[in-house]
């Protein structure tokens, strides 16, 4: 392993890092300013590495090594430029930045691919300015339907708007011939390679979500004239909705739950809570467990606030079905893996991936790197720079001889 790969990504990493919306800490959401500069960058590293640059309507950077047979098929490469909100430096920068650092390796080595490679910075993943997630990957794979485009953010631009308002700052692409299939580095985001003292696994399947938003409603009044007895307090249906939601998922094998935003109207300390709104977040690999567990979970939420005389009313922004990665990519990853440390753990990932937009359009399959006590979603995240530079080390075989469908 070259210690080349290492130096180049802990220092590129660091300089994505810094590219935030907020001070301190660090956030980029869909099309937002910090995005656009930290395209630039990437935009930077990707001429430097000899690729050609296009940016996408969405906002996706691709940077394409041409096949010299124009009508060969293209093999698909990268991860997402956005973050979640103070975020850490790892989590989708991670795939990008291994992406073009293994396009750069193929093209030093003066190696001719039978295939176009494009290595690709999408523009969302996370899916924070409008709760629904993948935006950038389903641009890309052609799977973002008129339906999605009418979910709107805060300031209630639709994505169909900003999609539209969007100028992109480098060519727009020629529409892609068919994909080969994609492959995607991402940190585990988990505990399990650590655990085994390994640098890298590889993903079979990731797990499907239904992603909620749970909106109740009850009366506004005064917090000091309103006997106990006669309130319609709506925040304390809601902790007894989210109470519920950790008992029953705790109650499952697989099955995970979370409540990760709550927010008041016209929230004050001597004010009853009259209205109150919260997301929820159910994953699973299977799809049949996650699809009961809601229903149950949403008849249950039904009955308990009937008894607070508060009115239920839930909205499903996103849902995801669980994701197979490709057998084929996944044995021709793991024997590389084999090669470098031995052996190859096999994952499940709870986290989603762009992989799973792609997925809808070709074979995919994906590359987990070894991160600090599993730690992800949080300013601490950390990816060794060896263990980073063995999927460098990796990819860049494995995009050498892709293995044909
Ligand atoms: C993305 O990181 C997700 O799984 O929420
Ligand atoms: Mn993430
Ligand atoms: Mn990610």
């Amino acid at each position: 392993m070259s210690t080349a790969p290492a130096h180049k990504a802990a220092e590129w990493l660091e300089e994505l890092g810094a590219i935030s919306d907020d001070a301190p800490g660090l956030t980029r959401t869909f099309l937002s300013p910090a995005l656009a500069r930290a395209k630039v960058l990437v935009a930077q590293w990707m001429q430097e590495a000899g690729l050609t640059v296009f940016e996408d309507k969405a906002g996706n950077v691709i940077g394409r090594l041409e096949c010299e047979r124009a009508i060969a098929g293209t093999v698909a490469c990268g991860s997402h430029l956005d973050t979640v909100r103070n975020a850490g430096k790892f989590d989708g920068a991670l795939g990008v930045v291994t992406g073009v650092l293994a396009a750069a390796n193929i093209i030093q080595s003066g190696r001719r691919l039978p295939y176009h490679l494009e290595i690709v910075a999408f523009s969302d993943e996370e899916g924070v300015r409008f709760q629904t997630t993948y935006l950038g990957s389903r641009y890309y794979a052609g799977r973002l339907g008129p339906t999605e485009l009418t979910a709107s953010d805060a300031q209630g631009t639709t994505i169909g708007e900003a999609i539209r308002n969007h100028s992109p700052m480098f060519p727009v692409p020629p529409p892609h011939a068919h994909l080969l299939g994609y492959v995607e580095a991402h940190i585990e985001q988990g505990p399990v390679l650590e655990k085994e003292n390994l640098a890298l696994g590889v993903v079979t399947a990731i797990a499907g979500q239904t992603r909620a938003r749970v909106f109740l409603t009850g009366k506004a009044g005064h917090a000091g004239t309103t006997p106990m007895t006669l309130r319609q307090d709506a925040l304390a249906g809601a902790a007894e909705c989210i109470l519920l939601v950790e008992q029953r998922a705790g109650n499952t094998s697989s099955l995970v739950a979370t409540v990760g935003e709550i927010r008041v109207e016209s929230g004050a300390s001597n004010v009853i809570p009259g209205s109150v709104e919260f997301t929820l977040d159910v994953r699973d690999a299977d799809n049949r467990a996650r699809l009961d567990f809601c229903k149950n979970l949403f008849e249950e939420f039904e009955t308990r606030m009937k008894r607070r005389g508060l009115e239920v009313r839930i909205e499903i922004p996103f849902v995801s079905p669980a994701t197979q990665c490709s057998t084929r990519l996944i044995q021709s990853l793991a024997s590389l893996v084999k090669k470098h440390q031995g052996r190859c753990p096999e994952l499940v990932s709870g986290a989603g991936h762009d992989a799973v937009a792609l997925s809808n359009i070709t074979d995919v399959a994906m590359l987990f790197v070894r991160c600090r006590d599993g730690l992800s979603h949080h300013p601490d995240e950390f990816a060794a720079p060896p263990d980073i530079a063995a999927a460098v080390d990796v990819l860049t075989e494995f995009l050498s001889e892709f293995p044909m469908p």
